[in-house]
């Protein structure tokens, strides 16, 4: 898709399209009230027979009569002061799913009445309707099949119109987004995938050919190895499985580089193939969904991907666990003791409380490897989900000033967290007659206690991301389709940005 930036009045471009997001009422002032005039008065017929309303998201198409363009789009903002840097990008994606199954190359989209309501105005604006756009494009529907019908068009053209405004910082800023919006749909292709497509050993395998694509140095640590390593956590986990499990390790810059933040950050993600839940295993009811289980780890390659296409170079470590959680012969038992790699001895008493496990192992080979600062990302725990639903993400942090360099980076990109609590109180629920600790307490504040869990493997700051709510969508939404969603994508390529020299 070719990106262009024009600075004439949108009733002079000409594209297949014209998107128009307007903020608030459809009063058709201004720019709009010319539209409309050019238009032959569509839109204000549309408002006066209730099809065009202020309500977010909702669109109509209709004749563009002396417009250059094709067709005219008109889609709502919403309430102005409710605009945040999401919800523009969700304007982006909603007018390119809008246009599902349509022909269209070329695609104009207004950007002044957005730019005027979020900081970084029109530029800000055309960075984040872009990444919006290229994210609209994505459909898993596709990954399987050719016949699907209603696919988001493949543009040849994406024209940002942006009237009085600097073109070269705008294209500046459309280009990243792009960038960071092509991140979020490989990590969400990979997520989206079959666990019989997708084993540890294949994720791998598609980690190397992104390492090769980016030149990136890539690291995949066998059973062999990590026995060595001392990775018990992670072994115990990927026992039950016929396909053997894979630690990935991805580096961008120099081996024990600092960035320019004075920081070696490590971004870790669970990267469960399939979770049946093991030995403790899961009821049948959407077991089907633990293929997602991965997301974390798709997410943290995608982003090391995104950083080096961003800024070559940036120091910054991946690593992600893969193992698929299955019930067998040789798979963990309840009540099996294992060591972790910083000499913790772990008593399974769940072995669907798999996640930590390998996170666990994978944060410690993080700070040997010379992490100073680390986030993890993961599908965890379904209380995340139940707590704070598929729109905000629960997040976990010590010390409170490296929570707060992750929010930052959450805010630039337009993603939402809710910090939760580690509650010393409940770490005695996971103390254990046998070992250092178990792997679950009791259900009454478990996903507190899953942090809990993980914090024995930090000894550097660290913030937990807990996607299991956010990382995919039951049903589809305007702006985005049923399936992965690329939660925290942005977030993590942002944070580790804040290294780039
Ligand atoms: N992968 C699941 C968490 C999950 C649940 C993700 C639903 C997405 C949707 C995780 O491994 C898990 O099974 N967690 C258990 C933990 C429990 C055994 C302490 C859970 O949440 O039930
Ligand atoms: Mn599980
Ligand atoms: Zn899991």
């Amino acid at each position: 898709m070719q990106l262009r930036v024009v600075v004439d009045q949108p009733w002079d471009v000409a594209a297949d399209v014209l998107a128009v997001p307007f903020v608030g009422e459809p009063t058709l002032q201004g720019v709009l009230a010319e539209i409309d005039r050019r238009a032959g008065g569509e839109l204000a017929a549309l408002v006066a027979f209730g099809e065009l309303k202020a309500e977010r998201y909702s669109s109509i198409v209709t004749a563009a009569g002396e417009l250059r363009a094709g067709r005219l789009m008109a889609i709502g903002g919403g309430d102005a002061g409710t605009i945040t840097r999401q919800v523009v990008v969700r304007i982006g994606s909603a007018i390119e799913r809008r246009l599902a199954g349509r022909s269209v190359k070329t695609l104009a989209i207004w950007l002044n009445d957005l730019g005027d309501r979020i900081d970084g105005g029109v530029a800000a604006a055309a960075e984040l309707i872009a990444r919006g756009v290229v994210e609209g494009e994505f459909e898993p529907a596709t990954i399987y099949r050719d016949n699907f019908k209603s696919v988001p068009p493949a543009l040849d053209e994406l024209i940002l119109v942006a009237p009085g405004a600097d073109a070269a910082a705008v294209k500046k800023a459309a280009d990243r987004g792009v960038i960071i919006g092509e991140g979020a749909n490989l990590a969400r292709r990979l997520d989206n995938r079959a666990a019989n497509d997708v084993t540890p050993e294949i994720l791998a395998g598609e980690a190397r050919a992104i390492a090769e694509k980016h030149g990136l140095y890539i690291d995949v640590i066998d059973p062999a190895r990590a026995a060595k390593l001392g990775m018990g956590m992670f072994l115990a986990v990927g026992a039950g499985s016929d396909n053997p499990p894979r630690m990935i390790v991805l580096r961008s810059g120099e081996e024990g580089a600092t960035d320019a933040a004075g920081r070696r950050l490590a971004i870790i993600g669970k990267g469960v193939c399939f979770d049946s839940g093991g030995i403790s295993i899961k009821p049948a009811n959407q077991m089907e969904e633990m293929k997602m289980d991965k997301t974390g780890a798709c997410t943290v390659i995608a982003a090391i991907a995104t950083l080096s296409r961003l800024a070559p170079g940036t120091p910054l470590l991946a690593i992600a666990p893969a193992v698929e959680n299955m019930p067998g012969p040789h798979s963990a038992r309840p009540g099996d003791i294992v060591k972790a790699m910083n000499g913790k001895t772990v008593d399974i008493i769940n072995t669907d409380a798999e996640g930590r496990l390998i996170l666990g192992d994978a944060m410690c080979y993080a700070e040997n490897l010379g992490a100073t600062h680390m986030v993890d990302i993961a599908t965890l725990t379904g209380a995340v989900g139940r707590a704070l639903g598929d729109q905000m993400t629960g997040a976990f942090g010590t010390p409170q000033a490296w929570y707060d360099k992750v929010a930052a980076a959450g805010e630039r990109a337009g993603e939402r967290y809710w910090q939760l609590p580690m509650i010393d109180e409940y770490r005695p629920d996971l103390d254990s007659w046998y070992a250092d600790f178990t792997n679950t307490g009791s259900p009454e504040g478990g996903l507190v206690k899953s942090a809990l869990f993980l914090r024995e493997f930090a000894t550097v700051p660290w913030v937990h991301l807990d996607i299991a709510g956010t990382a995919y969508f039951h049903k589809k939404t305007p702006y985005a389709p049923t399936g992965a969603t690329g939660v925290s994508h942005a977030t993590l390529v942002e944070l580790a940005l804040d290294g780039a020299k």
